[in-house]
């Protein structure tokens, strides 16, 4: 045969081979240095951990990376390696360490994961997306009962004409007006229209997907859609994000009634300390809002109701409560904050739930800084990234009990609370917690006391379970009811 093949071609072949053969020998050795020269090398973890992002990306894919990496830690213990440079950590000292964290001595930086968060490119570094922890801004104010009494309007109309009722879609609708007052004095107009306006509901699913996949290829986005000259486009996943801003901002330059709203605490800053806050910033706080907020209150709200559904004992302990404050009088129309701290059950729910199903179910990271760590026992090298995911935190045995698998309210109102609450970390921890922590939990309080009290739900189908998929944050779906006014 090798007769008949002219010398020139053979000759040909073999060069091609011994290039395909480097090529080869290059991907195998680059694997295996990845896999073992590293001094993480001992740390156990999924087949596919030398490899960077595959494993994670995949498993965001397939849409629960938080229930793999329970198991992974209930396997491997405290470290588990999930990337050739990265260590999923469920250890109280990273949670003391990493996130609390004192950033005035020790100065290290978040992971590059968090540029991604830069919307829609990166003109607008907002607070999510800041790296340096020392530029992370504070803010306040809110007004969330207009909104909630528009809401009771409209749930009243699916109770009235026996019509199913979607928490996915009128939580979506509601976290975005009340982000809207509280942001720029006005609401979207979801609620009062009930109308899916621009599509926000199709489109915060797609930007969440997008988000948790491009973190892991910042590169790619940076040279597609984060590239500042094709963001110009509009044709990113944010754009509807971008867009409602832009339009919010110039509705509020010609409204009268402003506020002392979060837009407003912007621009003091900027005219206070110029140096700052440069105007993009502005807007991409905004915009980091819009990111921050709906998705995690969505998925907040709809687990409280979910939940409360699925497990009708608690849902009646909790009415029972609600009623009895009601016939004291101890509640006004829209139940407010310091109304629902007097009730007990309801507190250890709104607390089960932060815990049981929190919001954001994935790895939070850190870049272990110079001359390294040493976290539960065991030193780290400087540079290697540590990833702390809440769910995994809050699912281990030894800090929560044996039971940390059910969904059980009670635990917050027996034994030894104060030692569990202080291991929550659902809003994060430190000097990257969530800074809008009360504004979201006054929203939840307020809604959960106020629909609770006010209306039945019931499952259309209490044999059907909801379905969610995790994208950074959580994103539920399919959980519809049957509604009755009932006060
Ligand atoms: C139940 C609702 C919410 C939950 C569970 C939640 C959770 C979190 C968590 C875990 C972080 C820290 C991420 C990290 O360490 O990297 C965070 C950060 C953040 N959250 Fe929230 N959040 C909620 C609602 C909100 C709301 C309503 C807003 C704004 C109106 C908001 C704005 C932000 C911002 C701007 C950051 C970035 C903070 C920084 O990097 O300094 N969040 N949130």
């Amino acid at each position: 045969m090798a007769l008949l093949v002219p010398p020139e071609v053979i000759a040909s072949l073999n060069s091609r081979l011994i290039w395909v053969l480097v090529f080869i020998a290059a991907v195998v050795s680059r694997i295996i240095s990845r896999r073992y020269w590293t001094l993480i090398r001992d740390i156990s973890g999924p087949f596919w951990r030398s490899f960077p992002s595959l494993w994670v990306v995949s498993q965001l894919w397939k849409g629960h990376l938080e229930a793999e990496q329970t198991r992974l830690h209930r396997k491997h213990g405290y470290c588990v390696r999930i990337r050739d440079n990265e260590v999923s950590v469920s250890h109280p000292d990273a949670v003391r360490q990493l996130l609390h964290a004192n950033i005035a001595k020790f100065n290290y930086i978040q992971g590059t994961w968090y540029a991604i968060f830069s919307l829609p490119d990166y003109h607008y570094v907002n607070q999510m997306s800041e790296m340096v922890p020392r530029r992370h801004i504070e803010e306040a104010p809110y007004d969330v009962d207009t909104v909630l009494a528009l809401f009771t309007k409209a749930i009243d109309k699916y109770s009235q004409a026996g019509k199913p009722f979607e928490f996915s879609t009128w939580f979506t609708f509601f976290a975005f007006d009340v982000l809207g007052e509280v942001t720029f004095s006005n609401s979207f107009g979801f609620v009062g229209t009930g109308i899916n306006i621009g599509n926000a509901i199709a489109n915060t699913r797609s930007l969440a997907l997008y988000v948790a996949v491009m973190d892991h290829y910042t590169w790619f986005h940076n040279l597609t859609l984060g590239n500042p000259l094709l963001s110009r486009l509009g044709i990113q996943p944010s754009s509807h994000i971008f867009g409602t801003c832009l339009a919010a901002i110039s509705a509020r330059k010609e409204n009268p009634e402003v506020r002392k709203d979060m837009m407003q605490q912007w621009l003091d800053t900027r005219a206070k300390y110029p140096g700052r806050m440069a105007e993009n910033e502005i807007f991409a706080a905004a915009v980091a809002n819009v990111g921050a907020d709906v998705d995690t209150v969505i998925a907040a709200l709809q687990s409280r109701f979910y939940y409360l559904l699925r497990y009708p004992q608690y849902l009646q302990q909790l009415r029972a409560e609600l009623d009895t404050a009601q016939a004291q009088e101890e509640l006004t129309q829209i139940v407010q904050d310091n109304e629902a701290q007097k009730l007990p059950f309801l507190q250890a729910c709104i607390k089960e739930i932060y815990w049981f199903q929190n919001s954001v179910p994935s790895p939070l990271p850190r870049v272990v800084p110079k001359g390294g760590m040493t976290i539960g026992g065991r030193y780290f090298p400087e540079g290697v990234i540590f990833s702390i995911n809440p769910w995994v935190y809050h699912r281990n045995p030894a800090l929560f009990g044996g039971d940390c698998d059910q969904f059980n309210p009670d635990r917050w109102l027996l034994g030894d609370t104060k030692t569990m609450e202080s291991f929550l970390i659902h809003w994060g921890a430190g000097y990257n917690q969530c800074p809008e922590l009360n504004l979201a939990h006054f929203k939840i309080t307020k809604i959960t006391a106020t629909l609770i009290r006010d209306f039945e739900f019931k499952l259309t189908d209490p044999k059907k379970e909801w379905e969610w998929t995790n994208h950074f944050t959580f994103v539920p779906w399919g959980s519809p009811c049957n509604v009755r006014r009932s006060f």
